[in-house]
């Protein structure tokens, strides 16, 4: 395999409004990034994607941008940004910004011009069609509920489409102009010096031309819109082009939020010459979803299921490309809630947890708060913001759950548990910000803090540096990106264990996932134990005695 720049990486994820908050309005900016600088560097990060800045209504925190070229002043100015990419550099770190151009917001001039004439050449610029006896075109649900159509204001018998809120209406990629603007502004940011993107929601940029409804998914008629994606084909081409138009020329790091990939498609996305350097790993997130509906999620994420999807995501993936692996993003739970039975939080579980993460084959990316351990919050129906848990709600109480069950559905699921503010120390609203912040701040921010955990040698984030150094450390760097990845022990209820091999080296990682101590046979000889969670490992001949989330990486 050819060696990339970021192959040996360590990536983290963060939320603008929720990072650091510089001027005391509440919301996190592009200079409370700046003053964090020094604490990503030291925590061992090498690539730092940054979720949208750049001007927005807001409606999806960012996600629905109305100028591609200006900076949200909520974040700062472009001069703020130009820093961030000077400074970060500095430290040999690469910022990606997020790509999100599947839709546009419904402010975007583009969008205005197409509202006043429809037929001109704006209208190509989206998917607007008649409805059919004044009804949506397709019965097509969107990701946020509701139809995809909405009617395009002004006009009597004209919808446009949008995948997910009304006021994010999709961009037609068929239009060969659309395309020419969208890399035109791509290879404007790169032009900076950007070291790539997170590329959102790009499944979704190829429709069904046909316009025909799918069978129906649920009691409004409708059928999930990701379903449509993923009968089409043709994407490829557009995929294609856009990394030879702008990502290979910048030897840019590229990421795609890409879902539902069908094997015989990962080496065209992530292989040597694929569309994308990297996707995501989101199936082990979702094992406790798959095959289900809603009402049959279990909670929190059932051990051997999610077991299986790494082992079954690793298999398929081999050495094609690289992953990248997560326990979670601004889109999900806290991971430490969700892999976590509440009972079992803790410093053992935390890092155990964050071990089976960085040892896999594959680019490990944190999102902020991880590494100290941040979890779900308590939510009151009141204090919610995202758009998607309010839908979630409806759903839920249409479906004939209580109020109450509906709420605790969405403490459970509600992206806003990823997206409250950065706790940073004990001081008011966790030293976020000196004014209030724009979404509570979990209370347990006394508890969990990163002041706090600076100086204790035992805490979340210093093991997280440590594992991250040790991931990164010269002696083990070749095998823990390179090396073969196998499962082992999988009879064992609790025990994730695996392997990793590159020619005559191998380490052998074994965590006891459970709150239960465990007694496991080894298999073969090892010379060290290089990396642990606990002061003591018991070893008595070939048993290895592990204690409730022990983990060990032995060579
Ligand atoms: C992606 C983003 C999510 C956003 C959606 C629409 O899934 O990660 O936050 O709401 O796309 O842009
Ligand atoms: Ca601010």
């Amino acid at each position: 395999m050819k060696k990339q720049w970021w192959h040996e990486k360590v990536a983290y994820q963060i939320y603008p409004k929720s990072f650091m908050d510089s001027n005391g309005d509440g919301i996190g900016d592009i200079q409370g990034i700046i003053s964090k600088l020094d604490y990503l560097e030291k925590l061992g990060i090498d690539i730092l994607w940054i979720s949208p800045v750049f001007q927005s209504p807001m409606v999806d925190n960012g996600y629905d941008i109305s100028d591609y070229y200006a900076i949200d002043p909520m974040f700062g100015t472009m001069d703020d940004m130009d820093q961030l990419i000077t400074e970060a550099k500095k430290k040999n770190i690469s910022i990606l910004m997020d790509l999100v151009v599947n839709h546009c917001s419904s402010e975007h001039p583009w969008f205005q011009e197409a509202m006043k004439n429809p037929e001109g050449p704006y209208g190509e610029f989206f998917y607007i069609k008649d409805g059919k006896d004044g009804k949506a075109p397709t019965n097509w649900r969107s990701y946020f509920g509701g139809s995809v159509w909405e009617k395009l204001p002004g006009h009597d018998n004209k919808f446009y489409l949008h995948s997910f809120a009304k006021e994010q209406p999709d961009l037609n990629w068929e239009n060969p102009l659309v395309r020419e603007k969208i890399y035109e502004m791509i290879c404007w940011w790169l032009e900076k010096g950007l070291g790539g993107f997170r590329i959102d929601a790009i499944m979704n940029i190829k429709k069904d031309l046909t316009w025909e409804n799918l069978p129906a998914d649920g009691p409004d008629g409708m059928a999930d819109v990701y379903k449509v994606s993923q009968r089409v084909s043709g994407i490829e081409k557009f995929l294609m082009e856009m990394k030879e138009r702008c990502f290979d020329p910048y030897d840019a790091f590229s990421i795609g939020e890409a879902m539902f990939l069908k094997e015989d498609n990962i080496k065209n996305f992530i292989g040597e010459n694929g569309y994308f350097s990297s996707i995501f790993a989101f199936e082990p997130c979702h094992a406790y979803r798959k095959g289900k509906n809603y009402k049959e999620y279990v909670w929190p994420q059932p051990f051997k299921e999610w077991r299986e999807e790494t082992f079954h995501n690793q298999k398929i993936i081999g050495n094609t490309g690289f992953e990248a692996n997560i326990i979670e993003n601004h889109d999900q739970p806290r991971g430490a809630s969700l892999f976590i039975p509440e009972e079992d939080y803790g410093f053992h579980s935390i890092s155990a947890l964050a071990t089976i993460l960085m040892c896999q084959r594959g680019l490990p990316f944190l999102y902020q708060g991880q590494e100290i351990g941040m979890c779900n919050r308590r939510w009151k129906l009141s204090e919610f913001d995202d758009l998607e848990t309010m839908s979630q709600y409806q759903v839920a109480v249409e479906a004939g759950y209580s109020s109450n069950q509906a709420l605790e559905i969405c403490r459970h699921h509600s992206r806003d548990n990823a997206r409250t503010p950065m706790q940073w120390n004990d001081k008011e609203y966790a030293g976020f910000t000196a004014g209030i912040p724009w979404l509570p701040v979990n209370e347990n921010y006394k508890e969990i803090n990163v002041e706090k955990q600076e100086v204790q040698y035992g805490s979340v984030l210093n093991f997280y540096r440590r594992l991250i150094a040790f991931r990164k450390s010269e002696k083990y760097k070749e095998i823990l990106t390179y090396g073969d990845f196998k499962p082992l022990y999988q009879e064992e209820e609790s025990i994730f264990a695996y392997t990793r091999e590159l020619e005559e080296k191998k380490l052998v990682l074994i965590c006891n996932f459970s709150g239960q101590p465990a007694e496991i046979t080894l298999t073969e000889d090892y010379e060290n134990v290089i990396f642990v969670n606990y002061q003591q490992t018991t070893m008595i001949g070939k048993k290895l005695q592990m204690k409730p989330y022990e983990v060990v990486v032995l060579e």
